[in-house]
This record gives C-alpha cells, structure tokens and sequence, in this order.
C-alpha cells in the first residue's frame, strides 16, 4: 500500500469520545487511508512522539464571515487546531447583504461596511472560494442581514410582504449551500421581529432541513422564555435548533444553569436540540445600555467617537467624566465591550454538558477581542480537561469535532475514521494551553504542533506554512 502522508507514533482520538488508542494514521489525498497499525510505503512520514491526534476541530460559532477575506491564512483559527468555521451567526452574515446606509449593531462587528460586497449568497461563496481560506467554511444566513436588506428600519417588525423577500433571499442561500438561518433577537436590530416573523421566514428551512441556530432574546433574566421561543420557532417548522453561547447573564441570574439545562434535556427529549459554549466567565459583543450595571467590570474594546478609550474599564471612564456608567456608555456609542458577567460555575455546568459543543464566538475585527478568540479550544484541552477534569480529554475533543460535525451535517468530518476528511490536529496533551488574555488577547496557543486541512499541512512550530486549503463546505441534504 502507498500513501502520501504517515503520521506514526501518535495516541488517536477519533473524535467518538472513545479512549485514545496508540497507532498511526495513514493519508492519500485529502482523505484518510488508514486508522490503527499501518505499514504503508509513505511519500511523508511524521514522528508524532506518542503526541495526541485528533480530527481538526470545528468552531460552530464564529464571526469569521469577513475576516476569511481579509486574512485568509487564519491565524487565530488555525493556532487553535480549528480547521472548520461556521459563519454568520447572531444573525449577521457577510451575505446576502446590501448595505445601503450604516451598518447597523451587531453587522459592525463584521467589519466596515465597504466590505459587505456580496448582495446574493453565491457571489460571498465565490468570495471565499476566491480567496482560499486555509479552514474549511459552512455558513449560515444572518436574519438581521435580511431584515436590513429590505426593512427601511430595524425598530419593528417586518410585513407580510417584507417577509416573502426575506424568504426568496434565503431560499436561494439555501439552494447555494448555506447551512440554515440565524437570528440575533437580543439585539435591537431584530428584537423587534416577532415569534411569527421568524417562523414565517424559518418555514423556507424544513424542506431543506436546514438549521435554525440563534442568539436568543435574552439571555439573563427572561432566557427560559427565549429558550422556549426558540424550541417553538424550530418545532413549528420542524428543523434543528441550536442556541448559540448558552449563559446565564447578569448577576441576578447566577446560578440558573441547573434550571437552563433542564429546560435543554426537556426540549431534547422533544426534538432535535443543541447549543454551544466558550470557555469564559466574559461575553462580548456591541456596548448595549441594557446591560450596563454597576455590578458587573466592563471594559471597553472600542469607540468610534472615544477610540482612546479603548482597553479602559467603564466605571473608571465614568469616574474620569464625573458621570453614571450609563451615561458614560452612551457618550461611547458605537462602541465594544467585555462584560464580566457569567459566573464560573454556571459556565462549567454548561460546558461540560453532553449536548454542549465549542463555539469560539471569536470577534477577529474588534482591535482588543476577547481572549476566546485566540484561546477557546486549547483552554478547553488544557484548564478544562487536563487541568480541572472537567472532562475527559477524549470528550473534549469528541465537543469539538464529531458531536459539531454531525449537528451540522458534515458527513465525513469530525472524526479520524477510514474514507473520513483528513482534517487533523496533532497536540502535545500534557503541555496543550491558551495564552491569550484579557490584557494580552492576541497571542496563539502553545503545545498545537501540526495542523492538517484536506490533508495539506498548513500549520507548524508555531506558524502556518503558507498552504491555504480550506474549502466552501455547502449543506448536505438529508442529514439528520
Ligand atoms: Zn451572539
Ligand atoms: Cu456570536
């Protein structure tokens, strides 16, 4: 037998949640050969040194949608060992979108409105085609994206008529491989659409069995009724829902995960449910009045009319200003923020759920972006499994790989099996971390030693090689 690449001497986690096993991995192509004790004359044979070799893993929540085309190599993405993203989320896409006049909260955080430049959803797919991304990219449509293609204001709900468009738009990303529909309903560009709204437009998603994924409408003290907003909306058109960056928020409802996630097992048991997580006690997104309190350490990332407050916490601009934290937020509009507002435990009980996947949440436009961005998946291998046995490192790995490839479809991602994608990670467990913090954000994981995407090795000691192999992945029919 020949084959092109030999990883040997490596401890295999397939991606199942199985225990690791000692062997080889054999690829020819983009594809992998072999799985287990292999004896193949290899064009390219790698010492794994008893290393960890994972399927690559896949980031389910990302705002990667520009970013892509602006920084194709993907640093923050491929020094984690992420090999697929999942775009346009929260309800924000990089297409289809035409942007008339100011980009509104949250598309900013996807980069400046000169770059939205893809008004039907096949001109952004050849985009990234075009610009050969070294990760793999599946992409859903962001509903506030439609809703400001066509609504003249974003402060109500969308007609009859303003619906059907919505629909045609979204029908037609569908039939170009986007993965389903997201909605950002917390968000005042889209907290006005009604239940009914989404469900008029989300019905385009069941004959494609598509996905419903969503920032739900709130996510402190009504998230019980938005989680089951959500379930409705996904059950009334009969499509998988997935709830993006599950949380409690806001002091006052710390320790409400028990009481999430029983709501999670009860719409388990009833249809097809999922959610993601990142592994911080941080959110960040767009500065939002609602949820400036006194309570809770803000620190700004960015402000169009105050750019030199960025990295400076809230209260301490207000104290400087001699005015409320509130009013301080507003003089700052637009702007970004960290808010330190999810307790330890509750972020824990969430991430260590069976149902629970990783999803980075990254901000790659923000000039000072939370820590997840560059850390989420090796904190996860290395605080949360190594360090605090959370989980077991094979279930971390099965989190970021299987479980995300089968929510979503990919039939021959997400695992280290024979005839599977050779996306492949090898790590050092023992060493395996993220280093990026609050203070520092943007520096690359350590203990990441190779990164594979369709079989081209694309990341080494500590640098990509300049090899860019992603590629566009559309919907595939009749999962699930
Ligand atoms: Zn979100
Ligand atoms: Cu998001």
């Amino acid at each position: 037998m020949e084959c092109d690449l030999l990883i040997d001497n490596v401890s295999i986690l397939d991606g199942t949640g199985s225990e690791p096993c000692r062997g080889s991995v054999a690829v020819r192509g983009a594809t992998i050969e072999a799985v287990g004790k292999n004896s193949c004359a290899a064009k390219m044979v790698i010492d794994g040194r008893g290393h960890a070799l994972a399927p690559g893993f896949i980031d389910v929540h990302t705002h990667d949608d520009l970013y892509l085309l602006r920084s194709p190599q993907m640093l923050p993405k491929l020094s984690q060992g992420v090999t697929t993203v999942i775009v346009g989320n929260c309800g924000i896409s990089g297409g289809p979108a035409t942007v008339k006049h100011a980009l509104p909260d949250p598309m900013n955080l996807l980069g400046e409105s000169s770059e939205f430049r893809y008004p039907k959803f096949r001109d952004y797919v050849e985009a990234i085609e075009l610009a050969r991304p070294a990760v793999n990219v599946a992409t859903l449509v962001g509903h506030t994206t439609l809703r400001n293609n066509h609504l003249d204001r974003l402060d109500r709900v969308a007609s009859r008529d303003e619906i059907d468009k919505m629909k045609k738009e979204l029908s037609e990303a569908l039939a170009n491989g986007a993965l389903g529909l997201s909605t950002g309903l917390a968000y005042l560009s889209a907290n006005s659409a009604s239940t009914e709204e989404v469900i008029g437009l989300a019905k385009t998603l069941t004959p494609a069995s598509a996905i419903y994924a969503t920032h739900l409408r709130s996510e402190s003290n009504a998230v019980l009724a938005a989680f089951d907003e959500a379930c409705t909306i996904a059950k009334e058109v009969d499509v998988r829902v997935v709830v993006s960056h599950l949380k409690c928020a806001g002091i006052d409802n710390w320790n409400r995960s028990p009481e999430l996630l029983a709501a999670l097992d009860r719409a388990r048991a009833q249809q097809p449910t999922a959610c993601d997580c990142y592994p911080y006690t941080a959110s960040s997104s767009t500065l939002d009045l609602r949820q400036v309190d006194e309570r809770v350490k803000i620190t700004i990332t960015w402000s169009d009319p105050h750019s030199e407050m960025a990295g400076r916490n809230l209260d301490d601009i207000a104290q400087q200003w001699n005015i409320t934290q509130l009013e301080a937020a507003r003089c700052l509009q637009p702007a970004g923020a960290v808010y330190h507002c999810i307790a330890e435990n509750d972020m824990r009980n969430i991430l260590r759920h069976p149902a629970t996947m990783i999803g980075s949440d990254g901000l790659p436009s923000d000039p000072r972006p939370h820590p997840r961005l560059w850390g989420t998946f090796p904190r996860v291998l290395g605080k949360y499994a190594r360090e605090e046995k959370l989980f077991s490192l094979s279930e971390a790995v099965r989190k970021m790989t299987s479980l995300p490839a089968e929510c979503f479809g990919f039939q021959d991602r997400g695992r280290i099996h024979e005839g599977f994608c050779a996306d492949l990670v090898l790590f050092d467990p023992d060493t395996v971390r993220d280093t990026a913090t609050f203070s520092d954000p943007m520096r690359a994981a350590i203990g990441i030693e190779a990164v594979w995407v369709n079989g081209v090795l694309s990341y080494q000691n500590g640098n990509t090689t300049g090899n860019r192999a992603g590629r566009f992945l559309p919907h595939s029919s009749g999962q699930n």
